[in-house]
């Protein structure tokens, strides 16, 4: 395989860079904890952070991002900390919609929207809606998502269309799950990013992620910044990606 160059300016995205980066975005708590603060101190922080992110996903040739926000098995916090955080969606929804609209961000939600308060997910279905038609990022937001669940979900469905006949157990296979997914719509993350030191994934992107590369980084996710984001995306382009295979 002939190698790859990394691109240093920031005007050209880097040849070989990640097409979808799926971020962890972990450690507000730490984060505000470090600064004698209440832990939604540090939420409101991360959430800050988001846009810088998305805004230099084309000029990195980033076309998907994919961001965990709350996991189904967040709701075991506090419920304080659980408001706390639905009202912060709620709010951030509704104060970044102009600037996610006029950037040309297409933004998707993922995960289980049935134990979610209706305001909240009108505001989701709403702010799809109205970036329906860009295409210059494409934005993922996971809200109450779980792999596992999502897994579970999908079977259920898949479930039901053999029931009705709809689907034959016989031509189930590696193509035919994924459609059940709530990511059906999204390639597969090239590059998975974990902020705040720890190394696992914590029950995200299961089945997508088979094949990604990993980067768990000691940033908490409040300090993290565009200049960080392109420096793991441009690592990213020299790794010898194989897929099970053996070097070409
Ligand atoms: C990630 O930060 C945000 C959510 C899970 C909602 P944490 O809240 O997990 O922060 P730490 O890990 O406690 O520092
Ligand atoms: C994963 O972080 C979920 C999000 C970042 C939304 P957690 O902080 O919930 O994960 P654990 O508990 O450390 O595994
Ligand atoms: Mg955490």
């Amino acid at each position: 395989m002939k190698p790859q160059t990394i691109e240093t300016a920031s005007t050209e995205p880097p040849s070989g860079g990640p097409r979808h980066v799926a971020i962890i975005m972990d450690g507000n708590g730490r984060w505000a904890t470090q600064r004698g603060r209440p832990r939604l101190f540090g939420h409101h922080a991360g959430a800050k952070r988001v846009r810088e992110v998305v805004e230099s996903c084309p000029e990195i040739g980033v076309e998907y991002l994919t961001i965990f926000a709350f996991s189904t098995e967040n709701w075991k916090r506090t419920q304080v900390e659980v408001a706390g955080l639905m009202s912060l969606f709620r709010r951030y929804i509704t104060k970044e919609t102009r600037s996610l609209s006029e950037f040309g961000a297409r933004v998707r939600f993922i995960g289980d929207r049935v134990r979610l308060d209706n305001k909240l997910v009108k505001l989701m279905t709403e702010l799809e809606a109205a970036t329906a038609h860009n295409t210059r990022v494409n934005l993922t937001i996971a809200l109450n998502y779980g792999g596992r669940d999502e897994v579970a979900r999908a079977t259920k469905r898949l479930a039901q269309d053999v029931a009705t006949g709809k689907l034959d157990p016989a031509d189930v296979d590696e193509e035919t799950l994924p459609k059940y997914l709530d990511t059906y719509v999204l390639p597969d993350p090239d590059l998975v990013i974990r902020t705040s030191g720890e190394a696992r994934i914590s029950n995200f992107l299961l089945w997508q992620s088979a094949y990604a590369e990993y980067e768990f980084i000691d940033t908490l996710w409040p300090d993290f910044t565009k200049e960080e984001f392109g420096r793991l995306c441009a690592s990213y382009g020299v790794r010898d990606r194989r897929f099970g295979g053996v070097k070409k």
